[in-house]
């Protein structure tokens, strides 16, 4: 089978590395020929993934296509669709979840527990929802990593908000935040991974790792995996899908928001799971048995970002120290230069003891640096 992906960032990397167990031939499709996928592939094509002809001439002389990324030309993998091209996720979907509002919608018409919610068009339109206030405004489209979601605790920061349309959602108080990838097959037949839980940086209030298995009520898995089924069901589209969620102060599970690929929250999948999620996609892709989700150990993800004071030519500091770690794996996405903030790799480390995996995360995220 011949199957292309539209993105070639580190997700579309992973994605090729478990497609060498298959009989797969891979195509990229990507603006950058030096990106992070653009080596691991059978057939790189330098093209932009927003542009209908660039997807469409692509797309028409493959079996199948998936994503890595979210924004790029539905109308082209509609038509691709039309004239017999496997796209997972379905086009629809792709359409629904890309859009902030429309994704919204949905969870509210399928009756899928997400926060209360406005449509916004305008910077303006916030004042009709003073007494909303404490709100989450967020980029109908075009957001990314944190960026087009902005909070407006109360009127006098109405300011902040968009002049595009957004949506404004109830801000939960959460008390832990979690996703969990789903996987459907062309059947229709589900899989669900352990949730992953994020632990944040209590100061600086960014991702500090990931645990997983999440440590959570039993209650809260059986409604994590209820609300991620119900989500792909109603969404009625083969692919995998990861289901980002929040336990509130009263315990209760709201879905966030979902994302219709692999992701970052399941990178230690690799590792620490029967299947992984890239190993899982292309079982759905080439219409292979579903695999086993199951966890082989417990397991963190520490995120190895770009150092803040740093640009150029990345430098790996303190990479033989942790290489050098027991139970500890290192991937580097192969990107040459480093900027801060930047996702240059990330290191998965499993173990049987959550002290042991806390402790060593800490240790890696004091270790090693993406400097220049
Ligand atoms: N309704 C809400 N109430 C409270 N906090 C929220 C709410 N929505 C989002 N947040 C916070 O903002 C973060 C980013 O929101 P969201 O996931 O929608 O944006 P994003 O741009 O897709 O970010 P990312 O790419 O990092 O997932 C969430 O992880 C959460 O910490
Ligand atoms: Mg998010």
């Amino acid at each position: 089978m011949k199957v292309g992906i539209l993105g070639g960032g580190q997700l579309g990397r992973m994605l090729l590395q478990a497609a060498t167990n298959y009989d797969v031939t891979t195509y990229v499709l990507e603006n950058d020929p030096e990106c992070p996928a653009a080596h691991l592939c059978h057939h790189f094509v330098k093209g932009n993934i927003n542009d209908y002809d660039a997807v469409y001439n692509f797309g028409k002389q493959l079996d199948a296509l998936t994503i890595e990324i979210e924004a790029v030309n539905v109308d082209a993998l509609e038509q691709l669709e039309k004239e017999g091209v496997k796209v997972y996720p379905t086009p629809s979907a792709i359409r629904i979840i890309k859009n902030k509002i429309l994704q919204k919608q949905f969870y509210a018409d399928n009756e899928i527990p997400s926060s209360a919610f406005h449509v916004t068009q305008t910077q303006s339109d916030l004042s009709k929802f003073t007494d909303f206030f404490p709100a989450v405004h967020k980029l109908g489209e075009g957001g990314y990593d944190g960026k087009g979601v902005q909070v407006i605790d109360s009127e006098s920061e109405i300011a902040l908000g968009f002049n595009a349309p957004s949506v404004l959602e109830k801000k939960i108080k959460i008390k832990k935040e979690l996703a969990l990838i789903v996987g459907m097959n062309p059947k229709g037949e589900t899989i669900t991974f352990p949730p992953a839980e994020m632990i944040f940086d209590q100061i600086y209030n960014l991702l500090d790792y990931q645990l997983s298995p999440a440590k959570i009520h039993e209650k809260q898995l059986w409604k994590a995996e209820a609300i991620a089924l119900k989500i792909v069901n109603s969404l009625k589209s083969p692919g995998l899908f990861a289901v980002e969620l929040f336990i509130d102060e009263n315990e209760d599970v709201w879905v966030n928001e979902t994302a219709p690929r692999v992701h970052n929250s399941g990178h230690h999948s690799i590792e620490a799971n029967y299947s992984s999620q890239y190993d899982m996609l292309w079982r759905i892709l080439l219409n292979y048995p579903l695999g086993n989700p199951k966890a082989i150990m417990p397991s963190a993800i520490v995120n190895i970002i770009g150092a803040i004071g740093f640009e150029g030519d990345v430098i790996y500091e303190g990479l033989d120290e942790v290489l050098k770690m027991e139970n500890v794996f290192v991937h580097l996405y192969g990107k040459k230069k480093t900027k801060p903030g930047r996702k240059m790799g990330h290191v998965t480390i499993i173990s049987d003891d959550y002290q042991d995996l806390t402790y060593k995360a800490h240790k890696i995220k004091n270790t090693l640096k993406a400097k220049a």
